[in-house]
């Protein structure tokens, strides 16, 4: 046995940076994080849309923690919401019930009912994936089953069963069999049609050819004597978030749930990241007239604070006979201070009419993009935008092949904290995401002013002056 002493906490605090990135590299796994930059960046403090770093300069936020704090760093409400919860009932186990979960989970399923015509409930987690795996028990039960489709381009996790029916092989390669892993089916790229069509006549050729899979047993999914399906559920993004904030046709959705209906696969809607108003609706399916049979969520919901996550589900999937308790556990599902927040965030949502809010802001931000996207054809090949859930794609100076190195370097540079925001230096917090990781996924904060808006894009122009400067 050794007789060595140990210290767990070091003796004071550190505060040069060099020392904590050696700390870093030594004691912090890689694994569940990205080392987006060499050397990583700290930051010190946040408030409003800004992050601030250790000299004090300002960072106007397009990302907001992936859209988890839409409502602002710092928001004053939702904070004030976590301490009078601290200071009433912090800690609670699970199997006991606090006012805050039951009038939170009502608040959803009324809204839900309200929406979607459909009676249901709601049921809590912590994270996303977490609540993916939920979910994927709550089709596994209703069903039977274990397969799912999915899109290609998805994104719903890295725990194991997320993984699963993410569409990233990177995510999986490492991890051994997945013999669960989703059927994915191309998602509507217009912009980059998966089978080479043109949006204005295709005829919404993808959605024909999802629906060819049924028309043979041999196509392999489907018995057409038993008048069923290998698969259970089919796995949405309304608007794909990771894959590059990509905005489907109006009519792409209702047409594959009729599909669907008609197969008895159940449409599983991954609002995590699109939910609560990003897209310019609560939910951004409500975008597409369709009704889901089950709804995931989380991010936003605290504005990242303490947080949870959770899904809702139509009563006949869910009701107690049908999912009883212990179906799921997690010690922290609804945890009162999670549960606290994310009334109030409800209740703030109720009050304010964020989807004018997203909706206005967003139609002036997008009016913006299609205007630099304009003076800079050879850098900017696509902008797209719906609520407050915008994208840019840097492409080459064709306009079209992706270039996956100019934008990492416009990310890159813009993380410097050098630009020049009207005499004061500042830095741009940007996110990258799509298939070929060339495309800015911008989530801007919901308080984002008009003034901000006309900041950020003459602090893209900057960054795309310094970084391409053959092609302006
Ligand atoms: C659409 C979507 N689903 C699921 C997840 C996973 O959520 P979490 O990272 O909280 O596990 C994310 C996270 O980015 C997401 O964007």
């Amino acid at each position: 046995m050794s007789t060595k002493t140990t210290t767990l906490v070091p003796l004071t605090n550190i505060s040069d940076e060099g020392e904590l990135l050696e700390l870093e590299r030594k004691y912090c796994s890689w694994g569940d994080t990205v080392h987006y930059l060499e050397p990583p960046k700290f930051f010190e403090r946040a408030e409003g849309c800004y992050l601030y770093d250790r000299e004090g300069t300002p960072y106007l936020d397009l990302q907001m923690w992936y859209s988890a704090a839409s409502f602002g760093y710092g928001n004053r409400r939702l904070n004030a919401a976590l301490t009078r919860q601290l200071s009433k009932l912090p800690q609670l186990a699970c199997q006991y019930l606090h006012p805050e979960k039951v009038e939170l989970a009502a608040a959803i399923a009324r809204l839900n009912e309200s929406k979607f015509g459909l009676e249901g409930r709601v049921h809590f987690n912590v994270g996303g994936s977490s609540a993916i795996e939920d979910s994927l028990k709550l089709v596994r039960n209703a069903s039977g089953k274990n397969l799912v489709f999915a899109f290609m381009g998805g994104y719903h996790g890295r725990t194991l069963g997320a993984s699963a029916i993410t569409s990233s092989y990177r995510y999986r390669r490492r991890f051994g069999h997945f013999s669960d892993r989703a059927q994915f089916v191309p998602f509507p790229y217009c912009f980059r049609c998966p089978y080479g069509k043109k949006k204005e006549d295709c005829g919404m050729y993808c959605v024909k050819q999802f629906e060819k899979l049924f028309e043979t047993e041999y196509n392999g999914v489907w018995d057409a004597k038993a008048n069923e399906s290998e698969y259970a559920a089919f796995y949405i993004e309304a608007v794909q978030a990771t894959g590059g904030y990509i905005i489907p046709p109006p009519e792409y959705f209702p047409a594959l749930k009729k599909i669907l209906d008609e197969h008895k696969i159940l449409m599983v809607d991954d609002e995590i990241q699109m939910g609560f108003y990003r897209a310019g609706k609560f939910w951004a399916i409500e975008n597409f007239n369709v009704d889901p049979d089950i709804v995931v969520f989380g991010k936003a919901l605290t504005n990242g604070l303490n947080p949870l996550s959770g899904v809702w589900a139509r009563e006949d999937l869910i009701s107690p006979e049908k999912f009883p308790p212990g179906s799921t556990h997690s010690t922290f599902s609804s945890n009162p201070l999670g549960t606290a927040v994310a009334l109030e965030a409800v209740r703030m949502m109720e009050e304010n009419d964020y989807e004018e809010i997203t909706q206005r802001k967003g139609a002036y931000f997008l009016a913006q993009l299609k205007d630099l996207q304009r003076r800079y054809p050879k850098v900017i090949g696509d902008t797209d935008g719906i609520g407050l859930a915008l994208r840019i794609e840097i492409c080459r100076a064709d306009g079209y092949e992706p270039d996956r190195e100019l934008t990492d370097k416009i990310f890159a540079e813009g993380m410097k904290g050098d630009l020049n925001a009207r005499g004061q230096r500042m830095g741009l917090v940007l996110d990258v995401g799509g298939y070929y990781k060339n495309v800015f996924t911008l989530a801007p904060c919901f308080d984002i002013t008009q003034e901000e808006i006309d900041l950020a894009v003459e602090l893209l122009e900057q960054l795309i002056r310094r970084c391409a400067p053959d092609r302006l």
